[in-house]
């Protein structure tokens, strides 16, 4: 098993600079990849299991489906998984892959969070000992060109994490995922598709506040790199759909008038009472929107795999 690390380390400038030009822009954001640290990471798989949160219970038997129509494609191939987390989907998918065709695979989970590379990694070579693993730490908007590229590859991107990149800035990932597949790569792009507001909302809000301790979380993060003295319970987790944009958005919003300071920098970050940080955006896709994301990437779509209800959507798309 190897494992690579392309990512910049806590307190390293670029992260800093990043940090800081989101808190100084008008309104205040910061960047959702910043979540995953490993508290966020486990956080976020608590909220994979709360009820409210409908995207996984439909995906991962779509996975199963999926996997099982598609398992003989994925001989002598690199299985890639972009955002692979605790690798816990890419495992439903694996387990519908006979043993002698995992056996000529070899699979790169890809994503920021290290201990979550670290770990997921470890189990998944426990569960799987016949399959070859090579972890990569890395930026999927930064680091695309890392991903090796000798063999056929099979890139998965799960969970409708491509819904948290504004549209702008998926379509350029798309461009530069579409750039680097070869004519015999393909792709399973996992998309959460438009419903019932009350329904996307409720799951962006849960009861037992696992949700707004993600959001939170954020702010410790930000500590973390900066040295800034973001105390999370001044701060309301606040999550809405916007129709306008057709997302969940989620934001952070403060309870009185306070300043944060920035040591390094020697600076002020002011916020008025019930002024708000976006902390996310997650998009709600139509069909319409997945053949849009496919054009961004030149790319051609073979199926579109959905539940009966249609919320949730599993799209393999090829080279054209
Ligand atoms: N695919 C898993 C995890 C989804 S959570 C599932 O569906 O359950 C989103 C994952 O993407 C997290 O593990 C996070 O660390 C990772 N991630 C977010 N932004 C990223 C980026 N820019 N580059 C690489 N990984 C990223
Ligand atoms: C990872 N991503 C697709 C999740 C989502 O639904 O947008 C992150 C999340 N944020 C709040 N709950 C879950």
């Amino acid at each position: 098993m190897i494992i690579e690390d392309f990512m910049p380390q806590v307190g390293e400038s670029s992260i800093r600079e990043q940090l800081v030009t989101c808190l100084r822009s008008n309104p205040k954001t910061l960047p959702s990849m910043f979540f995953y640290d490993h508290n966020g990471s486990e956080l976020f798989e608590q909220i994979t299991q709360l009820e409210e949160y409908y995207p996984p219970k439909i995906e991962i038997p779509l996975l199963r489906s999926t996997a099982r129509k598609l398992n003989h494609e994925l001989k002598d191939c690199d299985l890639v998984e972009l955002g692979s987390g605790d690798c816990s989907k890419i495992s439903v998918f694996l387990d519908e892959v006979p043993r002698d065709i995992r056996q000529t695979m070899v699979y790169y989970p890809v994503d920021v969070c290290k201990n979550a590379i670290e770990k997921s990694a470890c189990n998944l070579q426990d569960k799987y000992p016949e399959m070859g693993i090579h972890g990569i730490t890395a930026d999927f908007l930064e680091h695309i060109e890392k991903i090796p590229g000798n063999r056929k590859r099979f890139f998965c991107f799960f969970g409708s994490t491509i819904g948290n990149l504004t549209v702008v800035k998926a379509m350029e990932f798309m461009k530069n995922l579409g750039d680097i597949m070869n004519d015999d790569d393909r792709l399973i792009l996992g998309m959460d598709m438009v419903k019932d507001v009350s329904v996307i909302e409720k799951a962006y809000n849960d009861c037992q506040g696992v949700t707004a301790e993600f959001n939170k979380n954020i702010l410790k993060v930000t500590n973390n790199h900066l040295g800034t003295d973001f105390d999370p319970e001044e701060f309301d987790h606040v999550a809405f759909f916007n129709e306008e944009y057709s997302r969940i958005e989620m934001h952070l919003k403060a309870k009185r008038d306070m300043e944060v300071i920035i040591p390094a920098l020697n600076e002020r970050i002011m916020f008025k009472k019930d002024e708000t940080i976006h902390t996310e955006n997650s998009h709600k896709y139509t069909v319409e929107g997945i053949k849009e994301m496919a054009k961004a990437g030149e790319l051609s779509v073979e199926n579109i795999f959905s539940d009966d209800k249609k919320w949730f959507s599993l799209v393999e798309m090829v080279k054209r």
